[in-house]
């Protein structure tokens, strides 16, 4: 299926010469962009808020237009930068220092904005949790985080497991409430009683910044560790793959508790000084359109699950709206399918431009550029400053137009710094030089990247990333499960759905309400989007003599394919 190419865009885009700046470039020349490169001081709240608040041409641009079902604000470099202030001087009070580990567990709102970057200003280090997180996804991260403040609304208190979590200290509370303890911390009255004058803490550029939980295939979700530095890549990427310019307006779909919603979602616009749309709520069409119509979006960063979900609501809705502010469009998270690609040409006459990137990596790596030609299917191409290469087990690159796994030449600016906690698991990732990152692919002649799949089990659904050992663990906690194994399924629209194998427990039988029972188990338990949609219960479930579940086998039966090597497989 050769699809046709699709030109580069014609216009003035920040980056050209795709070759020649490649050639000469160097991550060093970035820094000059930084007010930090003169000063030597650095702290990343800095350079995305308060350089923009001292700004005379600045300060009253709007930073942020925040809008939700119930509520729309209006908010300015210059107040976001003293809310921020404020929020940091709560902190101090509370006595947070450099390096503590703060988690906001909040609905996308004004509040988690001032929150996260008060926190950046002290010189913690930022942990945001997905809103849809249940106690068990919360407890884990805390814990091993070793949170000393948790940040949330009273709503989600509940799902707060406080007797398990002794490293933390306080809980400041967002909205009214009628906790009493003297844990607790209103939000409303410390903000009222605190100063917006703040002096920053200034940072090295190799102190942390934030974490974010991602799953593997095996054990719990891990600690990805991103340091200050990050904001060069940030910002060269918000220029060359976002194509800010000044008078953009900026939406990001992605939620903060995701990278996506803090690398892209916070960092690029605003190191750039450019208009972000937040967007609370839930994804629907009609909201999605009406959010592009009204806010004028110009440049609009999503996925292919809502793109999927829009093709497949029709072409008729699309045309209901008055989309001509927008100029340009880009994906990321999971494969953008070519017809989604080609859907977006007719539908929005403009090029959807896929982007790799992971956790992991902190900043996007192999894009669609504005200027190249777009090969659908592809990812595209090594941004300027980074050399990707397919590799086989060994660390070995491997010639053109083989599969094996995609691996990106170690150092670059936003790579992460550490698995918290875990020294091995960050050691693992790294062989002969190469981050490996566990995708497979291959490489054409022109040096275009072509994704196949994941290499371990790690599931994508709706394009979000989820560890089957999470799942599993907490479907075994279920009185009725013995055992557990859990895959992900290919599914049109999600791209994977999660799929679990059960065995039952003696005395348990079979029925859909034990099933719904199961699955809301998980649901509740866990996360919404890590639970079950198809529970099937077994005999056994495959394991290897060493006890480990064979998911690949399970994959094969469920859709049909050749088993391959069983030879380890239990009698
Ligand atoms: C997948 C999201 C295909 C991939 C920023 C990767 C993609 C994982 C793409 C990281 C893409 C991300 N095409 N697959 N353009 N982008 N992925 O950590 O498997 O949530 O390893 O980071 O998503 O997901 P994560």
């Amino acid at each position: 299926m050769d699809m046709q190419r699709i030109p580069a865009r014609e216009g003035n885009h920040n980056l050209q010469n795709y070759e020649d700046v490649r050639k000469n470039f160097s991550w060093d020349n970035v820094k000059r962009n930084f007010s930090w490169d003169k000063t030597g001081k650095v702290n990343i709240a800095y350079e995305a808020l308060d350089r923009h608040a001292e700004n005379p041409d600045k300060k009253d641009k709007v930073a942020l237009i925040y809008s939700a079902p119930d509520r729309e604000e209006n908010i300015t470099f210059n107040e976001l930068s003293k809310r921020s202030n404020q929020f940091a001087n709560v902190l101090k009070k509370y006595n947070v220092k450099k390096g503590d580990r703060i988690f906001l567990f909040l609905p996308r709102s004004p509040e988690f904005y001032a929150a996260f970057f008060g926190i950046l200003k002290i010189g913690a280090i930022a942990g945001p949790l997905f809103e849809a997180f249940m106690e068990q996804a919360v407890r884990d991260r805390l814990q091993d985080s070793e949170a000393k403040i948790l940040i949330t609304t009273p709503d989600l208190l509940g799902r707060v497991p406080q007797e398990d979590l002794p490293d933390l200290e306080k809980i400041i509370l967002v909205g009214e409430h009628q906790e009493t303890g003297d844990q607790y911390i209103d939000y409303t009255k410390e903000m009222e009683n605190a100063s917006s004058e703040f002096s920053i803490e200034w940072v090295d550029l190799e102190d942390g910044m934030l974490i974010h939980y991602t799953s593997g295939s095996t054990g719990k979700p891990k600690g990805v560790y991103h340091v200050h530095n990050a904001m060069i890549q940030q910002y060269q990427t918000g220029e060359w793959v976002l194509d800010l310019k000044q008078d953009d307006v900026y939406w990001c779909t992605a939620d903060p508790g995701w990278v996506t919603g803090t690398s892209y979602g916070i960092f690029a616009p605003w190191l750039h000084g450019v208009t972000n749309v937040i967007r609370g709520g839930r994804f629907t069409p009609d909201d999605w359109y009406k959010t592009l119509q009204d806010k004028e979006v110009s440049v609009w960063y999503t996925a292919p699950t809502a793109l999927r979900m829009l093709v497949s609501n029709g072409d008729d809705l699309v045309k209901q709206y008055d989309l001509s502010s927008l100029r340009h469009i880009m994906s990321v998270g999971e494969p953008l399918n070519p017809e989604v690609v080609t859907w977006g040409l007719k539908a929005f006459n403009l090029r959807i431009h896929d982007t790799w990137w992971m956790t992991e990596t902190g900043a996007q790596l192999i894009v669609n550029l504005p200027s190249e030609e777009i090969r659908p299917g592809s990812m595209g191409k090594p941004i300027p400053g980074i050399e990707a290469t397919i590799v086989d087990n060994e660390g070995n690159e491997i010639p053109p137009n083989q599969m094996g796994n995609l691996a990106i030449k170690a150092g670059w600016p936003a790579m992460m710094r550490a698995v918290w906690n875990n020294p091995s698991k960050y050691e693992s990732y790294f062989i002969n030089g190469w981050y490996v990152s566990g995708d497979s692919a291959y490489r054409d002649e022109d040096g275009y990247f072509w994704f196949q799949g994941r290499l371990d089990d790690v599931i994508n659904t709706s394009g979000e990333r989820v560890g089957p050992f999470e799942v599993e663990s907490k479907l075994i906690e279920h009185p009725a499960v013995a055992e557990a194994g859990v895959i992900g399924k290919p599914h049109p629209e999600r791209g994977e759905i999660i799929k679990a194998f059960i065995t039952l427990n003696t005395g348990y039988v079979e029925s859909p309400e034990l099933l719904e029972d199961i699955r809301q188990f998980v649901k509740t338990g866990l996360s919404a989007h890590a639970a079950p949609r198809e529970l099937e219960v077994r005999d056994s479930i495959p394991k290897t003599r060493s006890g480990k579940i064979m998911r690949r086998l399970l994959k094969s039966w469920e859709l049909g394919l050749p088993t391959g090597d069983t030879s380890t497989l239990e009698e």
